[in-house]
This record gives structure tokens, sequence and C-alpha cells, in this order.
């Protein structure tokens, strides 16, 4: 879809749908307005017969003849707050709705008035990410694919003042990345685990380096048992497919400069090892690699933007299967920073693989390292798919990944990490257990991890609950590309 901003009256432009947002709070102003004087006042008899409202997302599509030049009309509620999240709630909802017309070109009236050029800029990001996301369809593994309904080509978003024009062209810029970096993270968590393999995902890497010019390199087990990561190797013993480390290095800042490091838990399939899981739903845990899916997709977005940082992503790759050589209840495993661990529940093998990856994180001196994993359950439990749990060891670290996460409208909520928890990890045999018990399952996880991540600034965002939905829009969601894309794009220097 190709996407133009312009400062032409959106009445005056010609188009198959005219998208024109309402507030909830003040719902016939701004361009609203002005398309309500063209319609000889049809937008304020909607609202006031209570046909439509504001409320984010909420659509009503109307054939038009005079007034206005497109042929459609597309009102779509923005909210109260006119949050990014409203907002993309709001793009969410015009997209399916147009959608289901015949549409292959709309204009998008951005409302934000002059005042305030982040707005204008953050609304032309989700209108770009949002439309093209909301495009997404994982067919690849039908014979016959879908025929898909005519889709949107070319979209105008048009603005008030020309001063606004430079950050809306800045935000699409940015949407479009990001949209390319959520279909990578949900083409890899969509792909079954008979495909989706560590060797796949070595190879996707190295796909990756080539077309964006990162350099790759992918540790394999020969390599990884020298540097002793006896935590993450006892993870993959258990299955036929042999464990990946795979780093991935992206320079757009000067060489000196510290790196940012990402490390996605990349567990290609998770039975739970001897501790098996229920059969029911366990065809799900193939998304457990969506963590090591957002790194790849965050490296591909900020290559495509060329920003000026450096970013290195590590992404530990294994499966967990129940067999004759797999860990056993009460094992007891070396890390490669040398802790003993005793690994009460073979299930709990994210923070085994991501210990050792943490570890190896360190040789690169970060300026922070986040992991990003779908690690509990117990995280779905405590807040759902609205946010990802965030863990950090540093206040300023977790302030600017929950801005992030508020600005693109992929939030996270701050957990404690409080040493009170740690105490659920102790084991009589070794350094500390795998597991902490039933209470506070996420807490204790984060934890875990904390013991090994005490030299660096680090933070661990939980996304058991939001990397993918069930239900009718079953599948990988993507999630957090666009929170991470934001806070690389916040850290890096404004030129
Ligand atoms: N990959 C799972 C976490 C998970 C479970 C994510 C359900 C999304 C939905 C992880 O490896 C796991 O099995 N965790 C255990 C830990 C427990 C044994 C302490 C869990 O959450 O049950
Ligand atoms: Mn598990
Ligand atoms: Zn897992």
């Amino acid at each position: 879809m190709k996407i133009s901003v312009t400062t032409s009256d959106p009445c005056a432009l010609t188009a198959d749908c005219l998208i024109v947002g309402i507030h909830q709070d003040t719902p016939v102003t701004g361009v609203a307005a002005t398309v309500n004087r063209a319609t000889k006042g049809l937008v304020k008899r909607l609202l006031d017969r209570n046909d439509m409202d504001g409320t984010a997302g909420r659509c009503m599509m109307l054939p038009l003849d005079t007034g206005v030049n497109a042929q459609r009309l597309l009102l779509v509620g923005l909210g109260k707050a006119s949050t990014a999240r409203d907002f993309e709630t709001a793009v969410r909802g015009a997209a399916e709705t147009l959608g289901h017309s015949g549409s292959r070109n709309a204009v998008f009236a951005l409302t934000s008035s002059g005042r305030r050029a982040t707005q204008t800029g953050q609304q032309a990001r989700l209108v770009a990410q949002g439309f093209s996301d909301a495009q997404y369809r994982f067919d690849q593994m039908k014979s016959h694919k879908n025929k898909r309904p005519a889709t949107l080509a070319r979209m105008t978003l048009t603005v008030a003042e020309g001063k606004q024009v430079a950050s809306a062209r800045q935000g699409v810029r940015e949407g479009n990345a990001i949209a390319a970096g959520l279909k990578l993270a949900r083409d890899l968590g969509n792909l079954p685990g008979n495909i989706c393999t560590p060797t796949y995902l070595a190879q996707q890497a190295r796909k990756l380096g080539r077309s964006h010019a990162l350099k790759v390199t992918v540790l394999d087990e020969g390599r990884m048992k020298t540097l002793k990561m006896g935590s993450l190797l006892s993870v993959s013993q258990g299955s036929r497919q042999p464990a990946k480390l795979i780093v991935m290095e992206y320079r757009g800042a000067k060489r000196g400069d510290a790196p940012t490091v990402l490390v996605g838990k990349g567990l290609t399939f998770d039975a739970g090892g001897i501790s098996l899981k229920p059969a029911g739903g366990m065809e799900e845990m193939k998304f457990d690699m969506c963590g090591g899916a957002s790194v790849f997709g965050t490296l591909l977005a900020i290559a495509e933007l060329k920003l000026k940082v450096n970013v290195v992503g590590i992404v530990p790759s294994s499966e967990n299967l129940p067999d004759g050589a797999a860990n056993k209840p009460g094992d007891i495993v070396t890390s490669m920073a040398g802790k003993t661990i005793e690994i009460i529940n073979t299930d709990a093998e994210g923070r085994l693989i991501l210990c050792d990856a943490l570890t190896y994180a360190e040789r690169y001196k970060p300026a922070a390292v986040i992991d990003i994993a779908t690690l509990t359950g117990a995280c779905v439990v405590a807040l759902g798919s609205p946010a990802s749990g965030l863990f950090s060891n540093d206040d300023e670290l977790a302030g600017d990944l929950l801005t992030a996460g508020t600005e693109s409208g992929d939030r996270a909520w701050r957990m404690p990490l409080w040493d009170d928890y740690q105490a659920q990890l102790k084991s009589p045999y070794a350094d500390m257990a795998n597991v902490g018990g039933r209470s506070a399952g996420a807490v204790t996880a984060a934890c875990f991890l904390a013991r090994f991540t005490e030299t660096m600034k680090w933070a661990h965002l939980d996304i058991a609950g939001t990397a993918w939905a069930g239900g009718k829009n079953k599948g990988s969601t993507g999630r957090p590309v666009s929170l991470l894309t934001r806070y690389l794009i916040n850290q890096a220097p404004t030129a």
C-alpha cells in the first residue's frame, strides 16, 4: 500500500472512501466539522440520533453522492483520551470496515491540530502500521491460497497545516518499517514446529543478515559446550533438533557505542519435557519462540529505518521434548555463569536457555539488555492480553520501556522484582531451583533471570499473554515489535 501526505481539503479529494475520526468528547470539531458542513449537517444528525458515537473503533460507512468528492464516508470513533491505544483500535476498526467495501484507495483525514506535531507523527505511524497489519494473512501452508478480497492499494493522509507534513511523512516511514517487522515476527510465530526449528530460525537469520546488512553468527552445540552453556544444552539434549544460539548484529551508530542487546526466547516447540504439558491446547506451544521472532522483527524494522543505534539480537533456540536423554526433575545443571540449578520442573525451560544467553550478552558490554520471552502462564493470569509483564533492575530503563509501550499502543506493565521473592528459588542441593512454587510465578521466573544480569542494566518482558491470540483472531500478534522499535527510535539521536 502506497501512502502519501497532503494538506489538501479532504472533502475535495477524489477517492473511493474518506475516513474521518469522531472524538468521543468533542465529536463535531476539526475535520469532522468540515465534513459536517460539506454534507449539510449529516454527521451531527447521525450523532444526535445515536446512529454513531465516538467509542474507539466504532465504525459507520455511508454512501455519498454530494458534498464530498469521495464515494463513501467512513466515520470512525476515536475514543476519549486520544491515546495511541485508542487510535490503534480506531485504525483497526476502519481497516476492517473498509475491507468489506470495494475501496481500492482512501483518504484518511488526520485529526490532530497543528500544535502537536508529535501527535500527527504518531497518528500517521499508526495508520501505516495498522492498515498493513490488518491486511496480514498467513496462508503459506495452504495448498489453495485463499482468494483475497481486493485490498487497499493507495492511501492519502491529509493534515491541517504545512508544518505537519514532515512529521506525518516520518510517521509513515516508521509505520511501514514496523509493519514489515511485525509481518516477519508473525510469519515466524505462525509457522509450525516441524518447519520452524532452531536450524530454520538460524537460516532465516542468515537470510535477514544478507538482505539487511546484519552480521550474523550462529553458535552450534559444540561451540556452546566449549562456552560451558550447561543449562541451555540440558534443554536441547532431549530433542533430535540441535540447539542454536543465533547472534545478529546491527551497526547504525559509531563502532564504540555500547549496543542495546535484545535476547529473545526461541523455543520452537515446548511440550514441557518430562514434566509433560496436558494435551489440550498444546499446539499453541509452537508460539514459544515468539520472543525470538520479535527480535528478528525489531532488527528488520530498525535496519529499514537505518536507525543510528547499535543493536545486538541474541536468540537461544531449542525444542523442549520428553525423551530418554531429556532433563529429569531433580537433575542439577551448571550454567555458563558457573551457578548450579536444580531442575524441579522441566517445563520451566525458558529460564534455563535464557540464563546462558544473558551471560553470553555480557561480552557486548551492553548499554542495556532486554530479554523478551513467552515465559510463564502465570503472567497470562496476572495481566491477560492487554499488557506484557515488565521487570527491570533499572528504573530509567523501565520508564523508557513503559513510555515506548504507551506511545506505540503495545503496552507493558511493571511488576516487582523484590528480594522477598528470591527466597522462593532456594534449593537444598544447588545454588537455586528452576521454579519457585505456585505463588507469583511470573515474578519468581523474572527473579531467576535477575541472578544472571546483576552486572547489566536489564529488563525482562514476559509476553506469554501478548505474543499470540486465541479465538477468532488465533495466531501470532508480532508483539512487542512496535514497543521495542519505538524504544530504539527514542534512544537514537535526533539527526
Ligand atoms: N512456554 C511456557 C509458558 C507459557 C505457558 C506461555 C502457557 C504461554 C501459555 C513456559 O515454558 C512454561 O511452561 N512455564 C511454566 C513454568 C512453571 C513450570 C513454573 C508455566 O508457566 O506453567
Ligand atoms: Mn515450558
Ligand atoms: Zn516454554
